[in-house]
Order: structure tokens, then sequence, then C-alpha cells
């Protein structure tokens, strides 16, 4: 079974028929499952089936357990983002290669002792599953494909000022949003294939003249067909079967 995680804008792209609620000892879970032509899915929508939890209140622990306790191996996430490069357009997809987390109060693990893991992120997000969403994704939309970038990841709930996007395009960051960590740390922590596909949805503040959460959501809502068909393409056709990379051996040599 695979796993997708929604984000804003992204809660129906997906229509499965049994809602499913999961305990986990960080908290319950409703998902939903279904299949996708013959694939099994999980879809979470990340705030909540009413989008009842802002991003500093999601509660990403909970979410990443659920899909391990339901035996998920390998999770797409879709992101909402802010595009820092000039030359990005709202309705562009980004595969990241790489993060960099400005949050400020979240839950960052499962170890808090006292057993004590320290997991190598040296590659952030699951190169197979990249590659696969890569390859669906050049076959979709290959004209709006920007096929690596740095996600930076901020503390919400406000969008960001000028000066902060100002700081971050300096660092050399593409991408902005409010929920890639530590979503992508934890999966890697219970040894789960983890990548997402970014949606640039606005540019980010100081690109454009105000920044609206209306705007996010009438972005995502054009581009839901498209990114659905990414998300089947991945999964039907490019995916293999088996686990070819050492995600799942993200806790060997990681205790201290
Ligand atoms: N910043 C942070 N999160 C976002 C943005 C943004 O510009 N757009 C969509 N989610």
């Amino acid at each position: 079974m695979y796993g997708v995680i929604g984000g804003s804008g992204f809660e129906s792209i997906m229509k499965l028929e049994d809602v499913v609620d999961i305990r986990t000892p960080y908290g319950s879970v409703t998902l939903y499952t279904g299949k996708l032509e013959s694939v099994d899915i999980a879809f979470l929508p990340r705030h909540g089936v009413r989008h009842e939890y802002p991003p500093h209140k999601v509660n990403y622990r909970a979410n990443i357990y659920s899909f391990y306790k339901l035996g998920v191996e390998r999770i797409v996430g879709l992101n909402a983002v802010g595009g820092i490069k000039r030359y990005m357009q709202p309705g562009d997809i980004v595969v990241p290669h790489d993060y960099v987390d400005f949050t400020k109060c979240r839950r960052y693990t499962f170890y808090d002792g006292p057993k004590v893991v320290h997991i190598d992120v040296s590659q952030p997000y699951c190169p197979e599953l990249r590659r696969s969403i890569l390859e669906a994704a050049s076959e979709v939309c290959p004209e709006r494909l920007w096929d690596k970038g740095v996600y930076v990841a901020t503390e919400g709930a406000r969008y960001e000022t000028p000066a902060e996007i100002a700081m971050f395009a300096s660092l050399g960051f593409d991408v902005v949003g409010m929920t890639g960590c530590p979503e992508a740390t934890l999966a890697r922590e219970l040894g789960l294939c983890y990548a997402t596909i970014c949606l640039v949805t606005n540019r980010a503040a100081g690109l454009q003249d105000r920044l609206t959460t209306k705007e996010v959501l009438a972005t995502a809502k054009t581009c839901i067909p498209y990114i659905a068909r990414i998300v089947e393409l991945t999964f039907i056709r490019y995916l293999p079967r088996e686990r070819g990379c050492r995600c799942k051996e993200a806790l060997v040599e990681a205790e201290f």
C-alpha cells in the first residue's frame, strides 16, 4: 500500500471510499483508503478532514506513524509552496532534493529518550521515490517541472515577510512552505520512503503585491488534475514494486 499526504488545496485530490481511524501512541488519525487502478492507496489530509489543524498544530508524528501502522512503506507528500526564484510561475511543480528547517516549535522526532537516535539525512528525500515522481511529472507536464530545489519550511501560520524571503533567496533556497518539516524526517525515522511534490501556488512575499490564501487555494484547484495524474503514474507505472533504496535501513548505526 502507498501513502499520499494532501496539503492545503489538495484535500479532494483523491476520492477514496473507506474512512479509517488509526490509533497511534501520539493520537488518532483519520485517513482514507481505496484503490487507484490496481494499487492500494492510503490518503491522509494533512490538516485534518475539516482542515482544522494549522501547520504548527498538525500532529506530524501521529500522521506518519499511522502510515507505519497500516504497513505503508512509501509516502508522497503534496505541498503548496511560494516560489522564491523569480522564474517560478504559479502552477509550476518542484520536486525538492533538499530542505532547510526554519520551523520553531514542533515535535521533531519519535526518539525523545531514553533511546537517542540521530538519523542520516544526507539524502533527505527517498531518491528512488523522487526519481519515479520526476519520471511521471516529465510525462505529464515537462514544461512546468523543476527537477530539483531546496524547500525551506517556515513556522507559519502567517506568510513570510519580504525580508525573510530576501534572506531565503540570498541563501539559495527555491520554494517556501509550512509543512514539509518535520514530515520528511519523521518518515525517515520509521524507515519509510518519503518525497514531495510541491506546487507553486504564488510568488513568495515581496515578489508580488500581496498574498492571499484564496489565491493559494484557487491555484491548487486548477492544478489538481495534473498533480493527481503525476501521483497516479508514479505509483502505477514508475515506482519499482520492491524498494531498492536505503530508507528502510535508516536506523542502522543511528542509535547513540
Ligand atoms: N509561504 C508559505 N507557505 C505557503 C506559501 C508561501 O508563500 N504558499 C503556499 N504555502
